[in-house]
């Protein structure tokens, strides 16, 4: 369904994005991670076809974004990470308008906004006025409206952006509704978790590089010889962060009352070697626990050393 190639975008100064290549398969929820600044934003107004890249290539199932902006409209949604302000304009007055953008016709766009409305749980507001809405129905009802004119390829920055843990959970959800209506979604975000659960494959951008792309699992997969392990000691937990310092492939050891936080390189050998040497050293170890890598730990991992 997209297919970037080689995307580079300069503002001035500043190399925002840098040679991203990024291929979606239809019907794929693809998570666009990084930090604040990484260039998500960028690429996916770049993508939307509402900033001109400074090099490099978009298809849009098969379209150039470039080469036809008009023709790949009709397929994309963009939902932008912000929201402007809407005076005296009620919920689905704002939902005609974009409707009447599209050029559907106000006898269809009253059953579409409806439904639209319904989907995004905001039915009960549809005589409110957008500006009394609360942040989170905002973002829904921005959602609404990247749908009037029902594109198979969404492009969502940050749909869960500034929203409290019950708001987020509501995004969720509809996005995921949206998922099982078959769309294409490129969705970004600056917390990982958040997109590990929705999506199906995750890409992770740092400083304009997409540094890590593949199924969530692949993602964790390559990460899988680096191991965190959390170590109890009843006693002697200093002699123990000793010998710990003696073990190679130890990265970096932190203790905080009698329990030893380890991040090693190896796998299970190494967990079963460093455990082995505990042991027949007279440690007295009351559990070992392997944590398993969450894609927080992934991204720490992935982006250490890129950043200056
Ligand atoms: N209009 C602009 N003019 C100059 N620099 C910009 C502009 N927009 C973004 N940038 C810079 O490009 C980089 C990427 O920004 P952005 O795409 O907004 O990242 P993200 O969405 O991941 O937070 C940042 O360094 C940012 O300061
Ligand atoms: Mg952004």
């Amino acid at each position: 369904m997209l297919h970037v190639e080689n995307l580079t975008k300069r503002y001035n100064g500043t190399l925002a994005v840098d040679r991203l290549n990024m291929d979606i398969p239809e019907g794929e929820i693809y998570g666009f991670v990084g930090a604040n600044g990484a260039g998500k934003t960028t690429t996916m107004r770049i993508i939307a076809g509402l900033l001109a890249p400074s090099s490099g290539k978009v298809f849009i199932g098969g379209i150039d974004v470039f080469k036809e902006p008009l023709e790949v409209k009709k397929h994309i949604g963009y939902m932008p990470d912000f929201f402007g302000v809407y005076d005296d304009l009620k919920v689905y007055e704002y939902m005609d308008f974009y409707a009447g953008l599209y050029g559907i016709s106000k006898q269809k766009s009253r059953g579409l906004t409806d439904s639209l409305l319904e989907l995004v749980r905001l039915t009960n507001k549809k005589d409110a006025y957008v500006d009394t809405l609360s942040r989170g129905m905002k973002q829904r009802l921005c959602l609404a409206r990247s749908l009037i004119h029902d594109p198979e390829f969404l492009i969502l920055d940050e749909p869960a952006s500034g929203l409290d843990p019950r708001a987020r959970v509501e995004m969720t959800e509809i996005l995921k509704e949206l998922r099982s209506l078959g769309k294409t979604i490129l969705i970004s975000s600056h917390i990982l978790h958040e997109l590990s659960e929705l999506c199906t494959s995750i890409g992770i951008i740092d400083a304009g590089k997409l540094i890590a792309s593949g199924s969530v699992q692949d993602i964790l997969e390559k990460m899988s010889h680096a191991n965190q392990v959390k170590i109890r000691v009843s006693s002697k937990e200093e002699e123990a962060v000793k010998i710990l310092m003696e073990i190679p492939g130890i990265g970096s050891i932190s203790s905080v009352v009698g329990v030893i936080d380890v991040n090693m390189e190896g796998g299970d050998e190494a967990c079963v070697r460093v455990l082995k040497t505990l042991v027949e050293r007279d440690i007295p170890v009351v559990s070992f626990q392997p944590v398993e890598s969450s894609l927080e730990t992934v991204f720490m991992q992935l982006t250490k050393g890129e950043e200056q």
